[in-house]
């Protein structure tokens, strides 16, 4: 699918570019990011290659993030074209409960600090960052709603909550005419493939549209990092060091297996690692735009041409097999052996599957 190609968001009127600018290295507080004059090219660089979804939230990089998306949009009068993605949850004052999660009060605190930063009095998709697991859907669902009815936000999406919560909250605005989510946000990769166990199948029965984050496990599926060096920058040496649990989850054994095959398969397709990795995110069922990461103007021309090839059958093979989830209950009833048990040795092309 070409760049200028735009997918309409979930079952909305939204129309998005299928690769979203990611934008939580716009800023260098954090250690790993970029300066403001290359996040500026990065961000110029998109928008004039067609795109036109940039996604901020109000903590990425202590805010500078959305001041800097703010800045660019302002020098390039693009406000109408961009659809404006930013996020609240995380606490923006310690020691204060009600500055963060997702109750009224810390939504409306939030929102009204995005706006001033994103210079903009509206934002077209507003997300829930994550669950805190306290505030009850319903509060999440009338709020969201109230803010579409004052002007201030356009659609609304959520991040990194259970597949419980997003159906609950989708049946709730159904079942009441409400304005319900468009989008969710989830981690996907070749390294991280569990959203398939759930979320695909929701998100395509409740309307949601699927815009995976960390598509390259934060630079592992680059390529550029082996098992014995990861270097001494970048996002991941940083992680490596850090030694805690998420570590040793990304640089487990069959994490590295994947970077082997995917290497391989890239070699093969005469392409670089990141931009399959990319390609095998952006062309899994159920996905619409795939949040890009990039901290130099270089990796952004590289992964924006993720889309404009087909993979072999056999690539796609190599790919699936090694990168395949764990079967684990109770998904494993829903897997081909165990269907055939239940419908007696025959196929049937489920309603969703014949719609394509
Ligand atoms: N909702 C959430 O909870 C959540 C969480 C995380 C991220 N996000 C969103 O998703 C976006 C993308 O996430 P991510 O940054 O983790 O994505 P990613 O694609 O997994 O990693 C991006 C990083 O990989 C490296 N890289 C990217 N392209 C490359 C290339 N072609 N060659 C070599 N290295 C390359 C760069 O890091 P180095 O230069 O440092 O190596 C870059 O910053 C974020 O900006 C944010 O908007 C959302």
């Amino acid at each position: 699918m070409p760049f200028d190609t735009y997918k309409s968001l979930g079952r909305s009127g939204l129309k998005v570019s299928p690769l979203c600018l990611g934008t939580m290295t716009f800023g260098e507080d954090w250690g790993w990011g970029s300066s403001e004059t290359a996040a500026r090219e990065i961000f110029n660089h998109y928008v004039n290659a067609g795109g036109n979804f940039i996604d901020t939230a109000d903590g990425y990089v202590n805010g500078k993030s959305e001041e800097q998306v703010g800045k660019f949009i302002q020098e390039n009068k693009n406000r109408d074209q961009v659809v404006l993605a930013t996020k609240f949850t995380f606490s923006g004052q310690p020691g204060n409960p009600n500055a963060g999660g997702n109750g009224m009060k810390n939504m409306h605190r939030a929102l009204s600090g995005s706006l001033k930063r994103l210079q903009t009095d509206y934002i077209d998709l507003y997300w829930m960052h994550a669950w805190d697991r306290t505030t009850p859907v319903e509060e999440v669902l009338y709020s969201m709603n109230d803010l579409i009815r004052s002007g201030k936000v356009r659609y609304f999406g959520l991040s990194d909550v259970p597949s419980w919560y997003a159906a609950k909250m989708q049946t709730l605005a159904q079942a009441h005419g409400l304005h319900g989510p468009i989008a969710l946000q989830l981690e996907y990769s070749l390294v991280e493939r569990t959203i398939e166990y759930e979320f695909t199948e929701m998100a395509s029965e409740c309307g949601l549209g699927i815009c995976p984050w960390s598509p390259l496990g934060g630079g592992m599926l680059s390529g550029k990092y082996n098992k014995e060096d990861l270097g001494k920058d970048g996002r991941l040496s940083k992680i490596k060091d850090s030694g805690n649990e998420s570590s040793d989850k990304l640089f487990s054994e069959r994490n590295w297996q994947i970077v082997d095959a995917l290497k391989k398969v890239a070699a093969t397709e005469k392409k670089t690692a990141a931009q399959v990795a990319l390609h095998w995110v952006a062309t899994q069922p159920g996905i619409t735009s795939t949040i890009i990461g990039a901290t130099k103007i270089a990796q952004l021309q590289d992964n924006l041409g993720a889309l404009d090839f087909e993979l072999s059958a056999e690539s796609k093979e190599t790919l699936a097999k090694v990168s395949v989830p764990p079967h684990i209950h109770p998904y494993v009833f829903f897997g081909a052996q165990m269907q055939s048990m239940i419908n007696g040795g025959t196929q049937i092309v489920r309603w969703s599957q014949q719609l394509h």
